[in-house]
């Protein structure tokens, strides 16, 4: 059966789809030929922020402003194709950094419209739930997602492509935040996910921290801000005191709390639910302790790990790509008028 877009134009079965990712500060540009990924381009304006230890919003618009145009000419040269060749651009609208995302649509609607084809936008999260996609050619829906990123720390449930469920999210702080926020505390710089990680490597999880999950009459909460608040205050006594700080005994027990309830609880949804997929997406997937914990676990309890590549948990376009890629064979697209979005609550992201 062949699908037709509003203009009635024959949809490819493999589109060459080519997506951006402007929503915080790296700008990214990937192409896609249905699930495979021909190339990935990105320049971070990471270094920079660094130096402000966090994300400038209005120097990370003017850096995307800067690279966005140079990314999308190496991903286009890398995936050894003409501009001409491609069927649709998928791009972020949101949520994220509203001038930053502003930078990103803009050029791609542009684009769109200068090529004559639909432009598909994204959002952010369904980028990071679809990412599983580009890992694993047979994953479909039903699967059970730990998503753990800067802004959101939720299991959620992918019944098909249009369908999702929150089974349990942060009831404050996601898991990222506190990442970077102890890294901080700790003098690491930013961002303190993999710095933190890295600490944690020459430390033992001996300290005992308070769990980061509550748990109301019935449902599953995690909350990161009660544990934050205990390390920075165990960090902070210890100073005062002159008491030497061991670094990383500290990173590594709170590595350990942070994730544990999270592994625990994503297996035991998935269990309840009888499917056989568990993915992971969001940049703190790309933390090597969870991932080695999920694999030891979904192997203990025979789930399907999809594991995406570290590059594609954090924050890239290739994910952009593969959410695009399924509104593009559901002939979902999107107006001109489109806006960016800065915030969008985690019910509306899981509506389609
Ligand atoms: O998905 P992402 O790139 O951006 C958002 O959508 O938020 O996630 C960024 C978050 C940051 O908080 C960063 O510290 C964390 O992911 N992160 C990590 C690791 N790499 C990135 N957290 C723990 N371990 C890592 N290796
Ligand atoms: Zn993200």
């Amino acid at each position: 059966m062949k699908l037709y877009d509003a203009k009635d134009r024959v949809l490819s079965p493999e589109p060459y789809i080519l997506g951006i990712e402007s929503s915080c500060d790296d700008t990214a540009c990937a192409i896609t030929k249905g699930r495979k990924v021909l190339s990935e381009a990105i320049i971070s304006s990471a270094e920079i922020m660094e130096l402000y230890g966090g994300v400038v919003p209005e120097i990370a618009s003017r850096a995307h402003t800067d690279a966005v145009s140079e990314v999308t000419g190496r991903a286009l040269k890398e995936a050894g194709i003409t501009i001409d060749k491609i069927d649709a651009v998928a791009v972020t609208y949101g949520a994220g950094l509203l001038g930053s995302l502003l930078v990103g649509l803009s050029f791609a609607k542009a684009l769109a419209y200068s090529l004559d084809v639909p432009l598909i936008c994204v959002n952010h999260i369904r980028g990071h739930i679809a990412s599983a996609y580009l890992e694993c050619d047979e994953l479909e829906p039903p699967f059970v997602t730990l998503l753990a990123s800067g802004g959101h720390t939720a299991i959620l449930y992918t019944k098909d492509t249009k369908h999702f469920e929150c089974l349990a999210s942060t009831c404050d702080d996601a898991a990222g935040e506190a990442f970077d926020k102890i890294a901080r505390v700790l003098g690491l710089p930013y961002p303190g996910g993999p710095n933190i990680q890295r600490a944690a490597k020459d430390g033992k999880a001996c300290i005992s921290f308070p769990s980061c999950e509550t748990r109301d009459k019935t449902r599953v909460r995690f909350s990161y801000s009660g544990l934050k608040t205990y390390v920075l205050n165990y960090v902070n006594s210890k100073k005062m005191k002159g008491e030497e700080i061991n670094i990383g005994d500290v990173a590594a027990s709170f590595q350990v709390c942070a994730i544990e309830p999270l592994v625990k609880r994503t297996i035991e949804y998935a269990q309840d639910l009888g499917v056989r997929y568990v993915t992971l997406g969001g940049g703190v997937a790309a933390n090597d302790y969870l991932r080695a914990r999920m694999e030891e676990e979904c192997k203990k309890h025979d789930l399907w790990l999809i594991l995406p590549e570290k590059r594609r948990c954090t924050d890239n376009a290739a994910m952009i790509c593969a959410e695009g890629y399924v509104k593009y064979t559901a002939g979902d697209f999107s107006p001109m008028s489109q806006n960016a979005e800065a915030q969008i609550p985690l019910e509306s992201v899981l509506k389609t």
